[in-house]
């Protein structure tokens, strides 16, 4: 069974590219504009292919040529401020590149069993009605969000139109070992681990008190090989979070707890547009047998581990 990973040389794609390679030829396409061969050094040149998800007829050879069971989109703009900065550019990545492989697919690929498409929980915006679930009201307050969104009703659009075995997946703030910590919009989790680790003083947008659903990068990995195996998914969106909500206090506590130090900290302005409560309602992937196994403490534990031995 073949499978391309698009974005795999990232965080998340280096994940499932290793958990995939045991049983999956895996195939990565990547510009590398993020993300890092050395993330996923395993995977061979004759797999690899560093390229861009624009380029429409590299993308139709490729498709045409290895006809791949299952393809995991995750290839993106991922920065929010990028897509605030050059929303014309991301909407060539985010939207155009997405519609370049659902196209290519429905053109060449009748072989497809499964296309994922990595959405976010951005498309929620800031709303008030917590948990978010999947039918809760869109409010995009970013290019980022809008692209997502038009990315995964495309998908589903797909299903509905051509029967493409697509679904989507609404990612919430995922986090694990390879996030890179190294600009200030990083996911926050990577950012907080390496202050603590190089002994910084670490600053809170606001007071702290803003809740998020955080996902260990494992339960990812079970959620998306659940969805792979899974035809009742076609055609529909899902929520990929734990269900619950942790601030970052909280958060900020059990790195005291697992590196036993403090570090500084501060306190300054929200970020405009900030989102200050989110967790999302998991129900639909549960229902496939999902079943998130990480607490907080143990992915900390984990994730600080590996970064600090690596
Ligand atoms: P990442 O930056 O580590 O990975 C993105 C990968 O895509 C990188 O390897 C990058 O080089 C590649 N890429 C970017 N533009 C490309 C292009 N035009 N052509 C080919 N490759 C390209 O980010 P990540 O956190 O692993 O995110 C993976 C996906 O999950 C993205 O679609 C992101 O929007 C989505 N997502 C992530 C989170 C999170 O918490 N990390 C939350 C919601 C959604
Ligand atoms: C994240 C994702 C975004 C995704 C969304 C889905 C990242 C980098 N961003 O956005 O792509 O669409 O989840 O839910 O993964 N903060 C601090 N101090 C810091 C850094 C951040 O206090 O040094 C705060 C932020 O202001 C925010 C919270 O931490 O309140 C989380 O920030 P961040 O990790 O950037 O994630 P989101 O904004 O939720």
């Amino acid at each position: 069974m073949k499978i391309l990973i698009t974005g795999g040389a990232g965080f998340i794609g280096s994940h499932l590219a290793e958990y995939f390679n045991e049983n999956y030829e895996v195939f990565i396409l990547d510009n590398l504009s993020t993300g890092h061969r050395s993330n996923v050094s395993f995977i061979d040149e004759t797999h690899f292919i560093k390229n861009d998800i624009t380029n429409k007829s590299l993308i139709q050879e490729l498709i045409n040529k290895e006809k791949f069971d299952i393809i995991i989109h995750l290839a993106a703009v991922v920065s929010v401020v990028e897509t605030i900065d050059n929303p014309i550019l991301s909407q060539k990545v985010n939207i155009d590149g997405t519609l370049n492989l659902l196209e290519a697919n429905k053109q060449y690929n009748s072989n497809l069993k499964k296309f994922i498409f990595a959405s976010s929980a951005a498309v929620y915006g800031n709303t008030e009605l917590l948990p978010q679930k999947i039918e809760s009201f869109i409010d995009p307050e970013s290019p980022y969000a809008i692209e997502k969104y038009t990315g995964e009703q495309y998908t589903k659009l797909y299903n509905k139109l051509y029967g493409l075995p697509t679904t989507a997946l609404r990612f919430f703030n995922i986090y694990g070992p390879r996030q890179d910590p190294s600009s200030p919009y990083s996911g926050v989790l990577s950012i907080m681990n390496s202050k603590f680790y190089h002994n910084e003083s670490f600053t809170f947008f606001g007071d702290g008190k803003q809740t998020r659903d955080f996902v260990y990068i494992k339960d990812l990995v079970q959620a998306v090989s659940i969805v792979i195996n899974c035809e009742e998914s076609n055609g529909k969106i899902f929520n990929l979070g734990t269900g619950n909500q942790l601030s970052l206090l909280q958060m900020f506590e059990e790195f005291e707890k697992i590196y036993d130090k403090t570090i500084d900290y501060e306190f300054t302005e929200p970020r405009s547009g900030d989102i200050k409560y989110s967790y999302a309602q998991i129900e639909g992937l549960n229902k496939l047998g999902y079943n998130p196994k990480y607490s907080a403490q143990e992915g900390l534990k984990e994730y600080i581990n590996y970064t600090n031995n690596a």
